[in-house]
C-alpha cells in the first residue's frame, strides 16, 4: 500500500513538474513571439512536376554533370553531407564525391532547403545576397528582380547556381560528359546564360509539355528561365516542407509531443542559454548576420582566400566574418554544420556557441579531409581578426552543465520531422534529358 502511495505521489509530482515546464515554456515563447510556423500554401502541382525534373536534371549544368540534387540531395536530407561541396566536373555523391581534375572546393557549406515556402523567408544564402527589398521587388546578384516575375526568394535563388562557374556552369573550354563543347561556359553575364539554358531545355521534347502544363497562359517560346526557377522553387517547397516534428506538434498545442529532456532544452534555448537572441521567431533565425567565431578554412571568397561573409555584400566592418543565422528545423539530419561545415556534431556546435573564443582557438579539424586541413587558418593574425568583430551577443561565455548541454541537444533533435527522415520518394525515376538521376 505504502509503496503504491509513494508511486502515485511520484507520478503526480512528475506530471506537475511537466506541467510546470509547459507553463514556463509557454511564458517564454509568448515573450519571444514564437508561434506555430506558417509553412505556406501548397504550390501548383504542374509547376512542381516541372520543378522536380529541373531539380534533378544535369542538363541545366554546363557540362551536363551536375544538378541541384548533387548538393541538395534527398538521400542526404537536402544537403550533401560534406563540409564544402564539390561542384561541376566532380563524380559521385555526398561523402564519397570526388573533385574533378584541377577543381577546388566550393567555398561554403551547402545548406538544407527545408520549409522554404514559409512566407517569413525574406533572405537567401549565408550572406543574404538575395533579399526582399520591398513588397514588389528583390535584390539579387543580378540586380533588382520584380516579384511579378519571380514568385519568392526561394525561386529567385534557383536562378543562380546554373550561372556559377564552379557550381554548375563549368569553366570556359570545358567539354560536357559527351565530349561536346560546353556552350554555357562561353557566355557572359546572367541574362545570356539564362537564355542559353532555356534554349537547351526547350530543345528537349520532354520539357515542352511540362512547361506548357505549368504555364498554360504563355506560349512556350515566350517563357524565360525565371519561369523555370519558379518551378524549381515550387518543387523544393512541395517536396521539402514538413510540419510533423515534435517541436511543431508542441507549438500546435500537443504538450505530450516533446520529451521532458527536450522541454528542458527548450527552456534553456528560449531562456538562460540565450539561443533565441539570434535563432529567433518562428523560423528560428532572425535572418540577420553575426560573427560567432567560426574557424576559417577552404578556398574562401576573397583574393587572400578567406570568407568575409556578409562584409562582402555591405563593406560594413562589423559584418566581417558574419553569416546569416541558420534556421534549425531538421538540424540533427543536416550536418556538417556552420557556413563551412566546421563541425560534424551538434554537441560540438553547441559547445562552440557557449564559449566562442575557446571554440575558435581549440578548433579540432580531425573530421576534415587533408586537402581542407591544409587550408585551415589557425594563425594568430587570422584568429585575432575573427575575434575582433565577434558579435556583441556572443562575447560573454555561457556556462552550462553537461546535463544541460545534453538537454539542448535533445531539443535540437526534437526539431526533426519524422517525414523528413526518408525522402527517397522525392527522387524521379528519370528526367526529360535522359541523363542519369542516380550517382
Ligand atoms: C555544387 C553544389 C551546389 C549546387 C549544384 C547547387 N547548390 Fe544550392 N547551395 C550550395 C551552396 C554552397 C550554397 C550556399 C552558398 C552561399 O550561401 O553563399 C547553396 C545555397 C542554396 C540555397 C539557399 C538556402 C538559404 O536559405 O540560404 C538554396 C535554396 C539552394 N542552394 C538551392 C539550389 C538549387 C535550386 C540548385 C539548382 C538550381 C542548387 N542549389 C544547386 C551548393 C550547391
Ligand atoms: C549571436 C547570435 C547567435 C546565438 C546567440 C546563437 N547562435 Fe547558433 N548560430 C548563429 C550563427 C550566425 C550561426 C552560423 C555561423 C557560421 O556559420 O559562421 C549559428 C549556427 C548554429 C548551428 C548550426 C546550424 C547549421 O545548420 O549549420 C546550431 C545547431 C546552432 N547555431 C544552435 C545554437 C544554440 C543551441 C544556441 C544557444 C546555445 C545558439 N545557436 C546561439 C548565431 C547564433
Amino acid at each position: 500500500m505504502k509503496r503504491i502511495g509513494f508511486l502515485v505521489l511520484l507520478i503526480v509530482g512528475l506530471a506537475a513538474c511537466g506541467a510546470d515546464n509547459d507553463a514556463q515554456l509557454d511564458d517564454l515563447l509568448q515573450k519571444a513571439n514564437v508561434f506555430q510556423l506558417d509553412f505556406g500554401p501548397a504550390p501548383d502541382p504542374d509547376k512542381v512536376a516541372l520543378g522536380q525534373a529541373l531539380f534533378f536534371d544535369k542538363e541545366s549544368s554546363g557540362n551536363r554533370d551536375t544538378s541541384c540534387a548533387t548538393c541538395h540531395h534527398p538521400l542526404l536530407f537536402t544537403g550533401d553531407g560534406l563540409p564544402l561541396p564539390v561542384g561541376t566536373s566532380g563524380a559521385g555523391l555526398g561523402p564519397t564525391r570526388v573533385r574533378g581534375q584541377g577543381r577546388g572546393f566550393i567555398p561554403r557549406n551547402a545548406p538544407e532547403v527545408f520549409n522554404r515556402g514559409a512566407p517569413e523567408w525574406r533572405t537567401m544564402f549565408w550572406d543574404g545576397r538575395i533579399a526582399i527589398q520591398d513588397e514588389n521587388s528583390l535584390i539579387t546578384p543580378a540586380g533588382t528582380m520584380s516579384l511579378n516575375q519571380i514568385d519568392n526568394v526561394t525561386a529567385a535563388q534557383a536562378m543562380f547556381p546554373p550561372t556559377a562557374a564552379d557550381e554548375m556552369r563549368g569553366q570556359s573550354g570545358d567539354k560536357d560528359v559527351f565530349g561536346e563543347p560546353n556552350e554555357l561556359a562561353q557566355l557572359d553575364g546572367e541574362e545570356a546564360i539564362w537564355e542559353g539554358l532555356m534554349a537547351r531545355l526547350l530543345a528537349i521534347p520532354g520539357y515542352t509539355p511540362l512547361f506548357q502544363a505549368a504555364f498554360p497562359d504563355a506560349a512556350v517560346d515566350e517563357l524565360t528561365f525565371h519561369d523555370a526557377a519558379n518551378a524549381i522553387g515550387a518543387f523544393e517547397i512541395a517536396a521539402f516542407t514538413f510540419t510533423d516534428s515534435p517541436w511543431d506538434q508542441y507549438l500546435a498545442g500537443d504538450t505530450s509531443a516533446l520529451s521532458d529532456e527536450a522541454k528542458r532544452g527548450a527552456l534553456l534555448f528560449y531562456g538562460e542559454a540565450g539561443c533565441a537572441r539570434c535563432h529567433s521567431g518562428n523560423l528560428m533565425t532572425d535572418q540577420q548576420y553575426h560573427n560567432i567565431g567560426a574557424p576559417q578554412f577552404g578556398p574562401g571568397k576573397s583574393e587572400i582566400g578567406v570568407d568575409d561573409g556578409r562584409f562582402l555584400e555591405t563593406n560594413t566592418p562589423a559584418h566581417q566574418f558574419a553569416f546569416r543565422t541558420p534556421p534549425l528545423r531538421n538540424v540533427a539530419l543536416t550536418g556538417p554544420y556552420m557556413h563551412n561545415g566546421a563541425y560534424d556534431s551538434l554537441e560540438a556546435v553547441v559547445r562552440h556557441h557557449l564559449d566562442v573564443k575557446a571554440g575558435l582557438l581549440n578548433y579540432d579539424m580531425s573530421h576534415l579531409v587533408p586537402e581542407l586541413q591544409i587550408t585551415y587558418r589557425g594563425d594568430a593574425a587570422m584568429q585575432e581578426a575573427i575575434l575582433e568583430t565577434l558579435d556583441p551577443l556572443m562575447i560573454a561565455s555561457t556556462s552550462l552543465t553537461d546535463t544541460e548541454v545534453g538537454q539542448l541537444v535533445a531539443f535540437l533533435h526534437a526539431l526533426t520531422a519524422p517525414s523528413a527522415t526518408n525522402l527517397a520518394h522525392t527522387l524521379p525515376d528519370s528526367v526529360p534529358s535522359g541523363l542519369p538521376v542516380r550517382d
